[in-house]
Parts: structure tokens; C-alpha cells; sequence
């Protein structure tokens, strides 16, 4: 069985999430995702029963129910899906603008399911009435229904009685954690947030963001944080206060497929932030705490 996604997400860490696990000490009691989206990270670590406990939030509730749906009641989002998926055939174009306006008025998981499958880069965009807006994508099909039987499947044996989801706002949750746990932050984008896209259903403020990472902090809560990236000569590396004194890592993201589609050869970089719990958890021996800096021996340790 290879790691399953049934869930199209833009800004995925599928390629990323086998980077990121080392950073995870090994006696670890649970993974928080507070911004969980399609979950990648913590798919990573129950197939590779690195972690067994979860808690997965995202305030996109649609998207939590489609969660639930493979948890709790995978066949019925199976037998849903294929129907959509056959149903589509020779109207693709019309079909699509059906069950957009249907997944608007009823919220269905299934709808959403099948309109992630089917948008442009699986990307969620809401307009300003917190309708979903994002257009067909006419070079797909969207995955085979056998295809997405099997992922989901196997996501529902991954994780299904390990798993607690939430809808709320990721300070809610951030309460529940301990310093037993690790906590994985992956928020929108902070450029995007600033430039108020409808990427997603909510963007984060930055100084109540910072004022949850003080927090987490004060509590020996250890957390990683991926917070923005760089392609090639493009910077978006944000400095975060010193005070916090996280230690960065940046990580080899690959090729972007923007910039390939423009014929540049360039490779992504995503920036990690680690909390001083986290790294005292990991051994001070191994990771040098200077911050920020570069871990060159990180392939090392994987
Ligand atoms: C970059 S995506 C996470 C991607 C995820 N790591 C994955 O592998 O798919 C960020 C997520 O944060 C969610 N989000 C945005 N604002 C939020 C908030 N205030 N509280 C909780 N979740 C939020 C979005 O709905 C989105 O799914």
C-alpha cells in the first residue's frame, strides 16, 4: 500500500511530510494539527506508525466533514463519489457547475470531495459570501473512483480510531494541547493573508499568531512551523522575533511546478521553525539550537 491522499489539497506537504517527520521525537504521545487541510504530515506518520494518537483541525468545516466522512462512514463517500464521478460524462462543464452550486446551498462533503477532484489545483477559494468559487479544470478527470475507493480506504484504517477533528479557530485547539504532544502549524501563507485572498475560508493575523507561539512556548509546548518558502531568487523567508527563539531549518521542496510550466529550472525551499521544547526533546546533541540557521545535517538523521 503506498501513503494514501484521498483529498486534492493545494498546499499539500505530501512531498514534504518525509522531511518533516524526523523532527518529531520519537516517544511522541500525539500530533495537533491545528491547520490540518488535507493532513499529509500526520497521514506520514500513522502509516509509518510513527504516531497513534491525532487531533485534526481546520476551520474550513466542509472540509472537516469530509474527514469525518472517511473516519466514520467511508463507503457511503465511495458509493457517492463514483456516482458523481460516472455521472459527470460527456457534460463535464455544466455537471461541475451543479454540484458547485449544490455543495453551496447543503455543504455536503461528498460535493466537495468531488470539487477538489475536479478544480484547478485542487484549490479551495471561497468568494467574499463564502461561496466556493474556484473553476473546472477541463485537463482532468479527477481520480478514478477505484483509485479513490482504495486511498480512502486505506486513510479510514489509518486513522479512524486514533482521530479526534475539530472545526474551530486554531487557538481553540492550541488549548488542548501538553507538552506530551507535538504540535505541526502549518497556517496560510502570511503574504497571501495580507493581500486578503479568498484562498481560504479565513486568514490569520500575524500578531495573534505570534501571541500563540509566546504561549506555546511559556507552556513547553513543543511545536514546528512551516512558514513560508522561497523559489529560486524569490524570497518570501519571514523573520519571526527572536524572542521566541525557534531554530530554523529550511527544507529542499523540490521543483515548483509554476515554475516549471514557465520554463525555469529553479527549486523550492520551505522554511521550518522549531520550538525550543522540540529541540530539547530531539537532544541538543545533534541539533545545534543557534537560531536561526541552516541544519545541514538533517539528511543525516533521517
Ligand atoms: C496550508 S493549509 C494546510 C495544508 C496541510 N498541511 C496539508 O498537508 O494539506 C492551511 C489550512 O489552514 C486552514 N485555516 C485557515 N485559517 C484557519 C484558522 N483560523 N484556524 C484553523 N484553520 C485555519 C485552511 O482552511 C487550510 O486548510
Amino acid at each position: 500500500m503506498t501513503i494514501p491522499h484521498p483529498i486534492p489539497y493545494q498546499g499539500s506537504k505530501r512531498h514534504l511530510a518525509k522531511k518533516i517527520a524526523p523532527f518529531i521525537p520519537a516517544n511522541t504521545h500525539r500530533l495537533i494539527e491545528p491547520f490540518v487541510g488535507s493532513g499529509a504530515l500526520s497521514i506520514y506518520m500513522a502509516y509509518h506508525h510513527i504516531i497513534h494518537q491525532f487531533i485534526l483541525n481546520d476551520i474550513n468545516a466542509p472540509l472537516i466533514h469530509l474527514w469525518d466522512s472517511i473516519l466514520s462512514d467511508p463507503i457511503r463517500l465511495i458509493k457517492t463519489y463514483t456516482l458523481l464521478w460516472h455521472n459527470q460524462h460527456g457534460r463535464e462543464r455544466r455537471y461541475y457547475d451543479l454540484i458547485r452550486t449544490r455543495f453551496n446551498q447543503t455543504h455536503a462533503p461528498y460535493y466537495l470531495l468531488y470539487l477538489l477532484a475536479r478544480c484547478v489545483k485542487a484549490s479551495v477559494r471561497y468568494n467574499a459570501d463564502g461561496h466556493f468559487n474556484q473553476s473546472l479544470d477541463n485537463r482532468r478527470k479527477g481520480k478514478h473512483p477505484e483509485t479513490m475507493r482504495r486511498e480512502i480506504m486505506a486513510l479510514h484504517q489509518l486513522l479512524h480510531n486514533k482521530t479526534r477533528l475539530y472545526s474551530q479557530d486554531y487557538v481553540r485547539v492550541l488549548q488542548l494541547a501538553t507538552p506530551d504532544d507535538v504540535v505541526y502549524l502549518d497556517p496560510p501563507y502570511v503574504g497571501l493573508a495580507q493581500k486578503r485572498t479568498s484562498r481560504y475560508l479565513q486568514t490569520i493575523d500575524e500578531a495573534r499568531f505570534l501571541k500563540q507561539l509566546e504561549w506555546l512556548n511559556d507552556k513547553h509546548i513543543p511545536f514546528i512551523l512551516s512558514y513560508d518558502g522561497r523559489t529560486g531568487q524569490n524570497q518570501f523567508h519571514h523573520q519571526l522575533p527572536e524572542t521566541l527563539n525557534l531554530t530554523y531549518v529550511e527544507l529542499e521542496a523540490g521543483r515548483s511546478s509554476q515554475q516549471t510550466l514557465l520554463g525555469r529550472n529553479e527549486i523550492t525551499y520551505e522554511s521550518l521553525y522549531l520550538s525550543p521544547s522540540l529541540i530539547k526533546k530531539l537532544n541538543n546533541a545533534i541539533i545545534p539550537t543557534q537560531s536561526p540557521r541552516q541544519l545541514s545535517l538533517f539528511e543525516e538523521i533521517a
